[in-house]
């Protein structure tokens, strides 16, 4: 493995690291949420002593917005654009010899389209979103209820199972591979990659978590160098044939864009069914609601995105001077936390925001898909995905409960559980 990388993690995560950890002891809450166990575990109470009275709050540890209508701006407003690996406050010499090691295409790093701002954005994301729109989405409807209905009889045949491992982690990582064209022995290196690289969205990973993710980089770049030049061969009915054969987008390009639909479009949508069990097991009135009026379905998934976001915050670079009421002046190359969470808990857009409840009317309005140019391009199939998996599973095993604590994965911009046991069957 090439030996730059531990310059890399030194100016993107070393420096970080020790900061928060000296900050950490001082109490400050938003080094608190970024790294260390109570941000993992309940990052909800440090959001509501951050939120404040709306505006950036500004802490030693950084910039960060949790008010609702701050969030949504700062995510729409051109003045932003993504965040540079490297922040600007990295000693300068550092900061240079950082700059100059290219890591392995990854989603976070320039040709993703995540890290691109307009108008390179617009080149890489345009021929994604139009493979990904809502009608391309509905055909796959009838595979995504044949994949979860085979799941679920393969579960029934247990009394208990590793809800994780064997259902939420599954359907989307089944529909994602299908999509881009992946044999099925495939899908088992992507959930051991994909788990080695979800660090990588953190600030502040250890050097060990950094190596960790920088192997899986590698073996996701070859691996993904010979797809791309099979479907070249012989494309595919798969979509992503339809996009290597129809394109314009380099080789690095395409893998940067595999890189973050197959990082995109698993890891969050199986989180998402992984946060909603033990959510909806621990409100069993809000579960015999939807038992009993199955259409209320759709709403419920809503507010289950509101309530306990997969992805809990974003972050942007200010292009140019911005000012808010209650923040000071923003000035450009600084970065900002954009909350998701936090938005999505603002008591003045979601009255009584910590209660779970099915029947809110305007769960829809969340952020938790993001919005303005890098607005989500897989919400539509996350929506048909857990819109099959959650009522089937409840439906299939009316008497399902946790059997013993799951387990949170230490990750505090993914959020999720590694191990869910649960027992099917009373
Ligand atoms: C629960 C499921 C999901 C959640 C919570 C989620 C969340 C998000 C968020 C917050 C962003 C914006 C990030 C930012 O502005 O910095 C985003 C962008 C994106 N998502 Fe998702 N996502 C989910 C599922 C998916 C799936 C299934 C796919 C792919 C099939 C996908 C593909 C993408 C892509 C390609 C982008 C980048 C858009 C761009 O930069 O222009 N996502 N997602």
């Amino acid at each position: 493995m090439d030996a730059r990388y531990s310059i890399r993690w030194a100016a993107e995560h070393g420096l970080p690291r020790l900061v928060f950890l000296a900050l950490r002891g001082r109490n400050d809450p938003l080094a608190r949420l970024m790294s260390g166990d109570e941000g993992y575990d309940d990052p909800y109470s440090l959001i509501d002593q951050l939120r404040g009275d709306g505006g950036v709050r500004v802490t030693r540890a950084g910039y960060a917005a949790f008010d609702y209508e701050v969030c949504r701006e700062i995510l729409r407003d051109r003045r932003f654009g993504v965040r540079h690996p490297i922040d600007p406050a990295v000693p300068t010499l550092l900061r240079r010899y950082a700059e100059r090691v290219v890591l392995p295409p990854n989603p976070i790093e320039a040709p993703s389209m995540f890290a691109l701002d307009p108008p390179d954005h617009g080149r890489l994301r345009k021929p994604v979103a139009s493979a990904f729109t809502p009608r391309a989405v509905a055909r796959l409807g009838d595979r995504v209820r044949e994949v979860t209905t085979k799941l679920l009889d393969a579960m029934a045949t247990r009394e208990s199972v590793d809800l994780m491992a064997d259902f939420a982690a599954q359907v989307p990582i089944v529909v994602i591979a299908e999509i881009m064209g992946f044999p099925v022995a495939d899908r088992q290196h992507f959930l051991k990659w994909g788990s080695d690289v979800a660090p990588l969205l953190d600030v502040g990973i250890s050097w060990r978590t950094h190596r960790r993710a920088m192997a899986a980089t590698e073996a996701i770049r070859d691996h993904l160098a010979v797809h791309i030049e099979k479907l070249r061969r012989e494309p595919g009915e798969d979509i992503f044939s339809l996009l290597v054969s129809t394109s314009d987008l380099t080789t690095t390009e395409l893998m940067a864009t595999a890189n973050v639909l197959m990082g995109a479009g698993f890891e969050t949508t199986m989180n998402l069914i992984g946060n909603a069990v033990p959510l909806l097991l621990s409100h069993p009135d809000q579960l015999d609601l939807l038992r009993a009026e199955p259409e209320r379905w759709p709403l419920a998934i809503e507010e289950l995105l509101r309530f306990d976001p997969s992805i809990q915050m974003t972050a942007r670079r200010v292009l140019e001077p911005v000012e808010f009421d209650g923040g000071g002046p923003l000035e450009p190359g600084q970065s900002v936390i954009v909350s998701l969470a936090g938005a999505n808990r603002d008591p003045v857009k979601f009255p009584d925001p910590h209660r779970f409840d099915v029947t809110r009317v305007n769960a829809r309005e969340h952020l938790s898909f993001g919005t303005g140019v890098h607005g989500c391009i897989g919400a539509s199939l996350t929506r048909l995905e857990v819109l099959h998996a959650l009522p089937a599973l409840f439906e299939r095993f009316p008497d399902i409960r946790l059997d013993g604590e799951p387990t949170r994965r230490r990750l505090s911009t993914l959020r999720g559980y590694s191990h869910m046991p649960v027992r099917l069957k009373s």
